[in-house]
């Protein structure tokens, strides 16, 4: 396609041909080297952060109760049947890039550019959330040591209150959580310099991380008072999604969070020995792994402290607290901080790239992809986008951050199984190494697969009680969560329609950009 031919059909559902990209990724190659040990630790780097140490708690306190357990295993459901599905695109489109790549390649070019939109809230979003987590734990490790910083540098612009009814609503205020924004900061100049991590420093992360939620699990089970798991089912209290039924679903939409990141190792699906293997074994290998680790924590989160009390911004280190080990309470905080800095980094890494991705393919102006010439990183555009996390952290508060993560995410991994029935519907030839288990049936010339089918009723499952929610909210006057997401779907569609649309390469027959090699 580079010949300046532009290809027919639909033009707002032009695709990228697999050869095209598979040619792409040639230009790019990158060294295979991880095996599906590699990958599984990538999968738990990317995965355990800020959801498990803080949402959880926020996740208990104030929508499920002790039953936040069965939330785990429902988002756990929805990323496992959107894991397989991850895992066949990426075993028959093998290459660096992520579900923007494959929605160019099987939906078209507008769902790209949706996929590529929604790809900021789980990425660029969720390194904001991730920091206002770290922000918690940053601060409670400073006051152990003697340093108290102010709340209204380590707080947001808006924040969510309890009213009367329990219900949750958002004002604003005169704080800055400049905590979160320098942590972003200081990930964005690491970023800029070519720091991303290495396999081996992500395993020894993975270690530390695990490691301290493992000690949690194993000193925290002699802690238990069962009395605190019941009711296990807190009963509803009016609101939706205040307890009861309700509550889980709506617990499971927030803590979905703490899945976001095991798609990273679909993204390195060009650096696996063996990636018709390796990769469908770290993606599933690892959400079985952190599932295992969530329920558990959980369960000794809301055994050993009462649910109502886990609503802070360290609940782990409350739970700790309430055991009396000042030790071991220093030691979850380092550890926090370690695990979260990294999300921080690969989430802001993912975020980078994706926009370097779109911008090569002349979606987004070039500077999104513009070399340093010493460190070869897109800086540019780094530096502007770890600009407006570092903003996103210091204005928003983690619960509007988490749920537009979760409400994006979910719509992604939705076309990501929508996918998967496109390219069986439309290519049913191509090599396939891993296929999603469960088959499915032809109806009309469209191939329905069951677990595409489930993975998607389990995505509107999780995005289902965020929209309710942010209806419910906007009708009683607090219109803040419905403003920013009209705005931001806004702002995306403005940036295609008079931007995007018009530069596509691919629309003018036109190669991807040429960056030069060794884009790290
Ligand atoms: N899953 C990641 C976290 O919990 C994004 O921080």
């Amino acid at each position: 396609m580079a010949d300046g031919t532009a290809p027919s059909g639909n033009r707002l559902l032009i695709k990228k041909s697999i050869d095209q990209i598979q040619r792409e990724a040639q230009g790019n190659a990158l060294k295979r080297t991880l095996g599906s040990v590699n990958l599984v630790f990538l999968g738990i780097g990317a995965i355990i952060g800020a959801g498990i140490y803080v949402m959880t708690g926020n996740a208990a306190a104030n929508f499920a109760g002790p039953a936040v357990l069965l939330s785990f295993v429902i988002a756990g459901l929805a990323c496992a049947f959107a894991g397989l599905c991850y895992a066949e695109l990426a075993s028959t489109m093998p290459v660096a890039g992520s579900a923007y790549t494959y929605a160019y390649t099987t939906l078209g070019e507008v769902f790209a550019w949706t996929m590529g939109w929604l790809l900021v809230l789980e990425y660029g979003v969720a390194a904001a959330t991730v920091a206002a987590g770290w922000t918690g734990y940053a601060t409670s490790l400073l006051k152990d040591l003697g340093i108290i910083i102010p709340p209204q540098y380590a707080s947001s612009f808006i924040q969510s209150v309890a009213g009367p009814d329990g219900a949750l609503s958002f004002v604003t205020t005169g704080n800055f959580n400049l905590v979160g924004a320098f942590g972003i900061l200081v990930v964005t100049g690491l970023l800029v310099l070519g720091v991303s991590e290495s396999a081996n420093v992500n395993n020894v992360i993975v270690i530390v991380k695990v490691g301290i939620l493992l000690l949690f699990i194993g000193f925290g089970v002699f802690y238990i008072n069962t009395d605190n798991w019941h009711p296990f089912i807190p009963e509803n209290n009016g609101n939706f999604g205040g307890y009861g039924v309700s509550g889980v679903f709506r617990a499971a939409s927030v803590i979905f969070f703490a899945y976001v990141g095991f798609e990273a190792v679909s993204t390195a699906a060009a650096e696996a020995i063996n990636p018709q293997k390796d990769v469908p074994v770290g993606i599933l290998g690892s959400l079985v792994i952190c599932t295992l680790i969530y329920m558990a924590v959980a369960a000794v989160l809301t055994g050993v402290v009462p649910y109502s009390k886990l609503g802070v911004p360290e609940p782990i280190a409350v739970a700790v607290d309430a055991m009396n080990l000042p030790w071991f309470a220093k030691l979850i905080k380092i550890g926090a901080i370690a695990g979260l800095s990294s999300v921080m980094l690969i989430l802001t890494y993912g975020q980078t790239r994706v926009f370097f991705a779109m911008a090569r393919d002349g979606l987004l102006p070039k500077v999104f992809a513009t070399l340093h010439t010493k460190y070869r990183t897109p800086w540019i555009g780094t530096l502007l986008l770890g600009g407006a996390i570092a903003t996103a952290a210091a204005i928003l508060p983690i619960s509007i951050l988490g749920d537009l993560v979760s409400l994006g995410t979910a719509t992604a991994f939705g076309i990501v199984c929508l996918s998967v029935m496109y390219l069986r519907s439309t290519r049913p030839d191509l090599e396939r190494p891993f296929r999603v288990p469960g088959g499915g049936i032809w109806i009309n010339g469209a191939w329905i697969g069951l677990v595409p089918v489930l993975g998607i009723f389990f995505c509107l499952v999780m995005v289902t009680p965020l929209v309710i929610d942010i209806v419910i909210k906007a009708s009683s006057g607090d219109p803040i969560p419905a403003i920013l997401l009209l705005s931001y779907a806004a702002v995306g569609a403005t940036i295609y329609i008079f931007y995007g649309y018009k530069n596509s390469r691919l629309a003018k027959g036109l190669d991807v950009l040429d960056v030069g090699p060794d884009a790290h």
